[in-house]
C-alpha cells in the first residue's frame, strides 16, 4: 500500500510539472480572496503562498512589503515565479517543495494564503503555522457546482460550509460561499473563501 501511495503521489507531481510545462506565457494572478481583501494585510511580517503555483499570490504578498514565500513541487512553476519576481523586482524566496511531506513550522508565519489545493489533513497545521495575530486566507472550489468550474474528483471539492469546519479553531473575519443561491450564472459561484485569524493571545 505505501508504494502504491507514493506511487500515486509522485505521479501527481509528475503531471502538475507536466501542466507547467506546456503552459507557455500564463500570467499568475492573485486568487480573489487576497486581491479583494488585501486591506486585511499586516504592514510587515513574513508571509507563504502555500501549492502556490505560478505565484498570483506571493507576487501581491511581496509587493505589499512582506516578507514572502512561495511553495511548490512542481519545479517548472517555481521556476517561473522567480523569473517573474525577477521582471517585476519583488523579493521573495520560490522554493520547490512537498507542503504536505514538509509543511510550515508552528508559529512561523504572520499570513498564510492557500488558492485552488485542498489537503484536508493539512488544515490543523496550517492554523498552528500562524503566528497569534496571524491570518490565513483560503479559497478553493465547491462539490456544488453551478457554473461548472474546478476538478471533478470530490476529495478536492469542498462541502457545503468545510472551510467554517476545517478552521473552526480561527475568528472568522470573512467567510463567502453563494451555493445556489439566487440567478446561478452571476456572483461568486463554485468556490468557497474564508480568512481566518489566530487570536493574538493564542500563545504556543
Ligand atoms: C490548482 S493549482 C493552484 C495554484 C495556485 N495556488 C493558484 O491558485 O493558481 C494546485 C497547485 O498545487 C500544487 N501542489 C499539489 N500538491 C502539492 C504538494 N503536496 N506540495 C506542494 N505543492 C503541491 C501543484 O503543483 C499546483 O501548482
Amino acid at each position: 500500500m505505501a508504494t502504491v501511495g507514493f506511487l500515486v503521489t509522485d505521479r501527481k507531481q509528475q503531471k502538475w510539472e507536466h501542466r507547467y510545462r506546456q503552459a507557455g506565457a500564463e500570467l499568475p494572478e492573485a486568487a480573489a480572496v487576497l486581491a479583494e481583501n488585501r486591506h486585511l494585510l499586516p504592514a510587515r511580517g513574513r508571509a507563504l503562498d502555500l501549492a502556490c503555483g505560478l505565484g498570483g499570490n506571493a507576487l501581491l504578498l511581496a509587493a505589499a512589503g512582506l516578507e514572502t514565500e512561495g511553495w511548490d513541487y512542481a519545479a517548472p512553476a517555481i521556476a517561473a515565479l522567480e523569473t517573474e519576481a525577477a521582471r517585476v523586482r519583488l523579493p521573495l524566496r520560490a522554493v520547490v517543495r512537498d507542503a504536505v511531506a514538509r509543511p510550515p513550522e508552528p508559529a512561523s508565519f504572520d499570513v498564510i494564503v492557500v488558492s485552488r489545493f485542498l489537503e484536508r489533513a493539512l488544515c490543523p497545521v496550517l492554523m498552528q503555522a500562524l503566528r497569534p495575530g496571524g491570518l490565513l486566507f483560503y479559497q478553493t472550489f465547491t462539490r456544488l457546482k453551478v457554473q461548472g468550474l474546478g476538478p471533478r474528483n470530490p476529495d478536492f471539492l469542498l462541502e457545503s460550509n468545510e472551510l467554517l469546519r476545517l478552521f473552526a479553531g480561527l475568528r472568522v473575519l470573512v467567510y463567502r460561499e453563494e451555493h445556489d443561491c439566487g440567478e446561478t450564472s452571476a456572483g461568486w459561484r463554485d468556490q468557497a473563501m474564508l480568512i481566518g485569524q489566530r487570536l493574538p493571545s493564542d500563545r504556543e
